[in-house]
C-alpha cells in the first residue's frame, strides 16, 4: 500500500506514520508536510532514512505543493492529518485555518478527482457538531460550530460530503474525540499542564473547568483510523470515541496527582469565549461495523503521557523556549509562515 500521509509531522500524523509502519510493515508513505510551528521533523528523526519513507516540505492549500507530492503517487490512499487545530489561536486569528482546513481539503478532493486516488480519509473533529445537549453526537447530528477551528472543520467535512454525492468521490470523514498522548504540542490541555508542573508553573483552567471532553489516546486512534483505511465503506462518516468523559478539573487533578503537585498549582483564568462545554461522541457505527474498540483506560494512558514527557525534557523545553525553532531554521532553512 502507498500512502499520502498530510500533516505527518505534527502529533497525531507522526503517531499515525509510526503505527502504520510498525502495523503495515509493507507500506510506503509519503509525507507532505507545511512544517508549521506544529509540524516538528523531531517526531520523525528516527525514520528520516527508512526507505519506506518520503518527506516532501509543502502546504496542502498550494496546487503546486500537492502536485509535489503527486510526483511520488501513485497513492492508494490519501489519509488527511494536516490541519490548524488549536481553539485559541483560531479565535487569535482565523485566517490559517481557513487556508490549511477549508482550502487545503479543496485541494485534496481535486487531487483525488485528477489522479484517481481510491480512498481519502479525513482526519476531522467532534467538534464541528458544537455542543452535546440531549445525547452524544452521532455522524447525522446537525453542524453547529463554536470557533473558527471547528467552522473551518466543518467546512471541510461539508465539501467532502458535497463531493462525495456530485462526484462520487470515494472519501470517509472521521469526527474523533479529543486526542492525547506523546508528542503533543504543549499549548493543548494535557501536554500544557504536565509540561507546566514539570516546570514548577501553575495550571490555567478556563473558568470553572466543569466543561467536559471525551479522551482518546493516540495509539487507540491510530487503530481507528487503520481500521477506516482498510475496511471503512466509502462514503460513510465514522465517530471515533472511547466513552471517557470528565470535566477539565477532573483531568487536571489526575494530572496534578500524577506530577506530585498539590491544588495550590491550579489557577482559574477567564474563560474561553464561545468555550463548548461538552462534547460526546457515539461511536457505535465504527465499533459494530468495523469491530474497533479502544484498549487504553484514560488512566493508564494519562500515566504514559506523563511518563513521555517526564523522559522528553529536551523535546517540550525546546518548543517552548523557542530554540526548536533556531534548530529547525538551521536545519531546514526558512520556515513557511503558519
Ligand atoms: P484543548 O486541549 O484546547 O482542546 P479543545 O478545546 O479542542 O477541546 O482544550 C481542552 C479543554 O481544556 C477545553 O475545554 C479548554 C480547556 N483548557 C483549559 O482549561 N486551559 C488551557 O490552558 C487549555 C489549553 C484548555
Amino acid at each position: 500500500m502507498r500512502l499520502l500521509v498530510t500533516g505527518g509531522s505534527g502529533f497525531m500524523g507522526s503517531n499515525a506514520i509510526h503505527y502504520l509502519l510498525r502495523e503495515r510493515p509493507e507500506c510506503q508513505i509519503v509525507n507532505l508536510d507545511k512544517l508549521t510551528y506544529a509540524g516538528n521533523p523531531e517526531n520523525l528523526r528516527d525514520i528520516e532514512k527508512d526507505p519506506r519513507y518520503t518527506f516532501v516540505q509543502g502546504d496542502i492549500a498550494v496546487e503546486a505543493d500537492v502536485e509535489k507530492a503527486f510526483a511520488h503517487g501513485p497513492f492508494d490512499a490519501i489519509l488527511n492529518y494536516a490541519a490548524e487545530t488549536h481553539v485559541d489561536r483560531s479565535i487569535l486569528d482565523p485566517s490559517a485555518f481557513v487556508m490549511t482546513d477549508v482550502i487545503g481539503t479543496y485541494r485534496l478532493l481535486e487531487a483525488v478527482r485528477k489522479y484517481n486516488v481510491p480512498r481519502l480519509v479525513q482526519i476531522s473533529t467532534d467538534e464541528v457538531f458544537g455542543v452535546a445537549h440531549e445525547h452524544p453526537f452521532r455522524e447525522d447530528d446537525r453542524f453547529d460550530p463554536s470557533s473558527p477551528y471547528s467552522a473551518s472543520k466543518a467546512g471541510a467535512d461539508l465539501l467532502i460530503s458535497a463531493y462525495v454525492k456530485t462526484f462520487g468521490t470515494p472519501a470517509i470523514v472521521t469526527h474523533s474525540c479529543n486526542f492525547y498522548g506523546p508528542n503533543q504540542y504543549p499549548e493543548k490541555l494535557i501536554p500544557l499542564f504536565i509540561t507546566n508542573l514539570l516546570e514548577g508553573k501553575r495550571v490555567p483552567v478556563y473558568g470553572d473547568g466543569r466543561q467536559v471532553r471525551e479522551w482518546i489516546y493516540t495509539e487507540d486512534h491510530c487503530a481507528a483510523v487503520l481500521a477506516i483505511l482498510e475496511r471503512g465503506r466509502l462514503g460513510a462518516v465514522y465517530n471515533i470515541g472511547t466513552g471517557d468523559r470528565l470535566e477539565n478539573i477532573a483531568v487536571t487533578k489526575k494530572l496534578l496527582a500524577l506530577a506530585g503537585a498539590g491544588e495550590g498549582m491550579i489557577e482559574h483564568v477567564t474563560d474561553r469565549s464561545a468555550h463548548d462545554v461538552r462534547y460526546e461522541v457515539d461511536s457505535t457505527r465504527l465499533r459494530t461495523e468495523l469491530g474497533w474498540a479502544p484498549t487504553v483506560a484514560f488512566d493508564d494512558g494519562l500515566t504514559k503521557t506523563v511518563s513521555w514527557y517526564k523522559e522528553h525534557r529536551p523535546w517540550w523545553e525546546a518548543i517552548k523556549s523557542g530554540d526548536y525553532l533556531k534548530y529547525y531554521e538551521q536545519q531546514y532553512g526558512a520556515r513557511h509562515s503558519s
